[in-house]
């Protein structure tokens, strides 16, 4: 999982400093001015108070929640699993395309951040996927990292800098780039397929357990796991964190309404977080909300719409098999 966009890192870097502090925070005004009033329940730390805390070691052989409490879902409408993902793509790579094909050190500890959720060679997810890519693809150019990959996966948890190494991955990127370009289409498929049993199931078992059932707000649970992610080891960003501080859902409260409550805490904490990147993804709750607005006509996601901040419609007729951007 990456945590952020590099669109939106590279684009900072080209500002000065002075329009750079209002770009950051261009949606984090009024009601989300980061002050003590909003920001106080999130206590967060410096970067350095947090190396002094030190880091959370999994115990359980995983990174992630139980998630045996939460109702099951066993399947979500492909409609509404693509209309999700390219919402997504708009906010994680500036348009709908699916990044099945990106494939670069962002420099973050995580090693190559690769395909449109950033799978990691840091981070077991890159690994996972290229196993299972390879039990039905024996021949792929990959699979000769996995070695390597499955080193990285060895070594201590906590160790982010030795983690975040590309050395020993020389090629990986033009590997990665060859067979997620490849015209039968199966690596991307792979990634989709395993995107949609990781994050899409999970998101959607979250939503259930507040009685989420519009295609928009389940849309919107995908979109928050996937930036703010599920594991017990980032215990003060995740969706878990902002589920709590939102607190559940009322007897008699609208979905709207709650939507709005659980969008309001999210974006209070991109705006609160103590770093340049994540208050710039205020956007991306700005952008929901002005959706959440409209309910009546935006719930069910089946007609175009329009995600303001980013400048892109979505009419859901977008092609999901290709990343024409990369693959030419
Ligand atoms: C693993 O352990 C952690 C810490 O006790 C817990 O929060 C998490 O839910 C567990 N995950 C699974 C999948 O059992
Ligand atoms: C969206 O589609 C569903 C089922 O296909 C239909 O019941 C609903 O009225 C449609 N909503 C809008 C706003 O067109």
């Amino acid at each position: 999982m990456k945590l952020v966009s590099i669109t939106t890192v590279l684009g900072l870097l080209l500002l000065t400093k002075d329009s750079l502090q209002e770009d950051i925070y261009e949606n984090c005004h009024n009601q989300f001015e980061p002050r003590s009033a909003i920001c106080k329940k999130f206590n967060f730390i410096s970067s350095e108070e947090a190396v002094k805390k030190g880091c959370i070691v999994p115990t359980n052989g995983t990174t992630f929640y139980d998630l045996s409490d939460l109702p099951e879902v066993n399947k979500i409408d492909p409609k509404l699993v693509k209309f999700a993902s390219l919402i997504t793509n708009v906010f994680e790579d500036g348009d709908a395309n699916f990044a099945y094909a990106s494939c670069e050190d962002i420099h973050d500890s995580r090693g190559y951040t690769s395909g449109y959720a950033g799978f990691t060679t840091g981070t077991g997810d890159a690994e996972t996927l290229i196993e299972t890519y390879t039990k039905s693809h024996p021949n792929n150019k990959l699979k000769k990292y996995l070695p390597r990959i499955r080193q990285i996966s060895n070594m201590p948890y906590c160790d982010r800098k030795s983690r975040g190494t590309t050395k020993g991955l020389e090629g990986f990127c033009t590997a990665w780039k060859s067979e997620a370009c490849d015209e039968s289409g199966e690596f991307a498929e792979t990634q989709r397929a395993w995107i949609y049993e990781n994050y899409m199931l999970p998101s959607a078992r979250y939503a259930a357990r507040n009685g989420i059932r519009s295609a928009l707000g389940k849309a919107i649970f995908y979109d928050t796991i996937i930036q703010h992610g599920f594991q017990y080891v980032e215990p003060d960003i995740n969706i878990v964190r902002i589920l709590t501080l939102t607190g559940p859902r009322t007897k008699n409260e609208s979905e709207k309404d709650y939507l709005t409550r659980f969008l309001t805490t999210r974006r209070q904490l991109q705006c609160c977080y103590p770093d340049d990147v994540w208050p710039a993804s205020a956007s991306r709750s700005a952008d929901l909300q002005t959706l959440v607005n409209n309910f009546e006509k935006n719930k069910d996601l089946n007609d175009s719409i329009e995600l303001v901040k980013f400048g892109r419609r979505i009419t859901g007729k977008e092609d999901i098999h290709t990343d024409s951007k990369r693959c030419k």
